[in-house]
């Protein structure tokens, strides 16, 4: 029997082993992004009502026109150019759709995508589908920043395109005026299409504002803006996401969606409208929320003796733990995450596995805090005990 050589390489998805593990050892979970509390009552609603009102067959496929339309609406004065919902939305199963959809869209084989790392596990896996091969640029090892320099220095006569994921998994960085002026030089320099994955672009903290990359001007004509509802709205489990981009773009990642999965779910679709009606009033609360999670968590991981930049955006930590006073801090990251897992009861995700980087976070784990305070507090106590 025949197994592909594209996907020979291809393992189970390290985070999702870490939950795995999480429910096997029954250990607290702070591995996968995804919370512990429930999404809003009035979503859970509008998904009942949705099914009730007999919205349960496919739906158009580039997405439920209601959908479309909100989409459209709120990407116009975003993106600042007229997002048409006919043309330039397509909705998909979850920006790891979207994202598929968009790279497959894109890339040719032996196109290279440069990615930047850390970085989300999902992007290589993409570019395998697509016959490309990714070239990864490192984030500094201090405060994770992009170097613009390092940037440039990737691009070969054959790179086609970039990945830029802000508010950023997992560091938490939110990539600043000066780090996206290095993107637009390299992508418009060197003719590239721009990927980006915005999934957390309503979690940033200490009032910072996201800027969509696609409405910068040297941007607005060659990005795909990848967005999605899982992280927002508390909803993993619907795999909701989108992709818009100009006519051109757009065009190409749409059949490669219909192709992949026809459409996303058509009841949830539609209970997604009303989630994107929240009120203003729903996103502070949010910001709140993650800020008072934030604040708990960087506590009780600088106490125990982790290090580690505090999240600008997004919710997760990536903490180096050679200073924790236990001998398993000497330890690699695959090893220590499965020492803490196993043995402390806290689940994380080993920092190595954000990186095809050799040699690349060796030191650290990232955890993930979308979860209830009294979660974070459980996690304290079992941490504490392995110092
Ligand atoms: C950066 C990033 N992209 C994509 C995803 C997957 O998103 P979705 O649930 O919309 O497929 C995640 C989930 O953790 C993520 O962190």
């Amino acid at each position: 029997m025949q197994i592909a050589e594209r996907i020979s390489n291809f393992q189970e998805s390290v985070i999702r082993k870490m939950t795995r593990l999480a429910i096997q050892h029954d250990a607290i979970n702070l591995s996968q992004g995804f919370p512990d509390f429930d999404t809003p009552l009035a979503l859970k609603e509008a998904a009942v009502k949705a099914i009730m009102d007999g919205n349960n067959q496919y739906s158009p496929t580039w997405g439920h026109a209601t959908l479309r339309e909100a989409l459209a609406e709120q990407y116009t004065p975003r993106l600042g150019w007229p997002v048409d919902p006919e043309k330039h939305v397509t909705v998909g199963c979850g920006v790891t759709e979207a994202m598929n959809a968009a790279i497959l869209a894109v890339l040719n084989p032996g196109d290279e995508v440069i990615i930047i790392e850390p970085a989300h596990e999902n992007y290589i896996p993409s570019a395998i589908f697509a016959g490309a091969k990714t070239v990864a640029v490192p984030l500094e090892d201090e405060g994770y920043r992009l170097d613009p320099g390092r940037l440039a220095s990737a691009v070969t006569p054959r790179t086609r395109a970039l990945i830029l994921n802000t508010p950023h998994n997992p560091t938490g960085r939110v990539f600043d005026d000066e780090e996206l002026a290095g993107v637009i030089d390299v992508v418009v320099r060197n003719d590239l299409v721009l990927i980006t994955d915005e999934i957390y672009d309503r979690i940033l903290y200490d009032g910072r504002q996201h800027v969509f990359p696609g409405s910068l001007e040297p941007l607005k004509d060659r990005t795909i803006t990848v967005g999605g509802l899982s992280k927002t709205y508390a909803i993993t489990g619907w795999r909701l996401g989108y992709a818009i981009a100009p006519t051109d773009l757009s065009a190409a990642v749409r059949p490669v969606h219909d192709f992949l999965t026809v459409c996303a779910p058509t009841p949830l679709q539609v209970a997604a409208v009303s989630a994107l009606n929240f009120p203003q009033s729903y996103y502070d609360q949010l910001v709140a929320d993650y800020h008072e999670r934030r604040a708990l968590i960087m506590g009780i991981l600088r106490d125990i003796g982790f290090r580690a930049p505090e999240p600008e955006g997004s919710y997760y930590i990536m903490a180096d733990y050679s200073q924790v006073p236990a001998p398993q801090a000497e330890w690699d990251s695959v090893r220590f995450a499965i020492w803490m897992v196993e043995e402390v009861g806290v689940a994380v995700v080993p920092g190595s596995v954000f990186y095809s980087l050799p040699g690349y976070g060796d030191r650290s784990v990232r955890f993930a805090f979308p979860k209830k305070l009294a979660t974070l507090r459980a996690a304290e106590e079992r941490m504490r005990r392995m110092l």
